[in-house]
């Protein structure tokens, strides 16, 4: 419409000023810091769906840790960590960041000078050192947590931590160094956030999880939709009307990426400075072709054809639930039960489970995007 920029941005992590709800979540971490910073030592884990918020939580929750004058140290896992020792001196190297001082900073040097050297050393030394006990890079990494926290209150905050698993031991390492810290009266705290399945691997992991107080992150309430919505227009004059907050809302399912999605569209397409329901009609195919293209695609290609078909049967009918009786019949999958449950499970989810033997599409979006599908096929 004008050349005002667009506030919204579904491919960017909330900034503190945009985030918003979250009430219980904020709540806990504020309390957790108060027990740190009182020498009580708290681990949280945010388990969360994809775009759920899990980066966005992060950031507000670095600035609330700002604020109090505690170190806030973030690592954002990825495939490039390729072992335990990476690992260790990728936190050492952020935590080394984070308190920035210098005897502090003289032992992290140390620290990843001895690990640099046993990862030039070659493989053989690297997948040998993390399995031992007495490893001699896990007792300075040890070392160099308990130093940070005699500086200063911190934290570790790792980021798509579900990456933990792909790294041997490292969930258990880093349980039991923060577990050896906090019990000599250290004050720092251990956060993990990542997908819902973070310590899936049960029988290894679940001391592991025992660790750290969960705090799940969902979908919006209908509240979080309408601040998510509103905060980022602040004072530019644009504005949202209450239908078309709800109507956002129920389209995206409360889903936080879709929401902002949607709202960005929004923006674009709007035709006076009152966003309304007739915008959310015009922007509806760009969505539907952002929201396929980003994630149904993917999704619907990896279903498989049995799983396609048991999909595609909730796009051959109005009801929005179907029974797993409705779903043989309407599909022609005689036993479409474990495929069901697969699709309920899977992260992201493609079917929700209403009550016992009753499910619907995951995403309101999902039904028109099946619907496509089957004209095109
Ligand atoms: N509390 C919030 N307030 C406002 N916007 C939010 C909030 N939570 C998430 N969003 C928006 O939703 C989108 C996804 O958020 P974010 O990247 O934080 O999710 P994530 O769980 O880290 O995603 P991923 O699984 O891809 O790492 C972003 O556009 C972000 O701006
Ligand atoms: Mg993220």
């Amino acid at each position: 419409m004008d050349s005002l920029p667009n506030p919204y941005s579904p491919e960017h992590p909330a900034p503190p000023a945009q985030f918003a709800g979250r009430r219980a979540q904020l709540t806990v971490f504020h309390e957790a810091l108060a027990d740190i910073l009182a020498a009580r030592p708290r681990n949280l884990a945010v388990p969360g769906a994809w775009g759920t918020g899990k980066t966005s939580l992060l950031l507000s929750c670095a600035a609330i840790t700002a604020a109090e004058h505690a170190a806030f140290a973030p690592v954002a896992l990825g495939g490039g960590i390729r072992g335990l020792p990476d690992l260790c001196a990728t936190v050492a190297a952020q935590l080394g960041d984070a308190v920035q001082h210098h005897g502090v900073a003289e032992t992290m040097r140390e620290y990843l000078d001895t690990v640099s050297v046993s990862v030039h050393l070659g493989p053989m030394k690297m997948t040998r050192y993390p399995k031992h006990a007495a490893d001699p890079l896990l007792l300075r990494f040890r070392e160099t947590l308990t130093a940070a926290a005699d500086h200063s209150p911190f934290i570790v905050a790792i980021d798509n931590a579900e990456y933990l698993q792909k790294i041997d031991g490292a969930l258990m390492e880093l349980r039991n160094a923060f577990q050896e810290v906090q019990s000599s009266g250290k004050s720092c705290m251990l956060l993990l956030a990542g997908s819902p399945n973070l310590f899936a691997d049960r029988s290894i992991a679940a001391p592991a999880s025992r660790f750290f107080e969960h705090t799940d992150l969902e979908a919006f309430s209908a509240e979080e939709t309408r601040e998510a919505l509103t905060l980022p227009l602040g004072s530019s004059g644009v504005s949202m009307s209450d239908d078309c907050i709800n109507a956002v809302h129920t389209l995206a399912a409360g889903h936080p990426w879709m929401v902002i999605l949607t709202a960005y569209t929004l923006f674009r397409v709007r035709k006076t400075d009152r966003i309304s329901e007739t915008d959310l009609a015009t922007a509806f195919p760009m969505i539907q072709s952002s929201v396929g293209r980003q994630v149904f695609d993917v999704l619907y290609r990896n279903a498989g054809e049995n799983g396609q078909q048991i999909l595609r049967s909730f796009a051959r009918t109005d009801a929005v639930t179907l029974s797993s009786a409705e779903i043989a019949e309407i599909s022609g999958v005689s036993n479409p039960h474990p495929y069901l449950g697969r699709m309920c499970e899977r992260d992201p989810p493609l079917l929700e489970k209403v009550s016992r033997g009753k499910y619907r599409l995951a995403y309101p979006l999902l039904h028109a995007y099946l619907e496509r599908k089957m004209r095109e096929e």
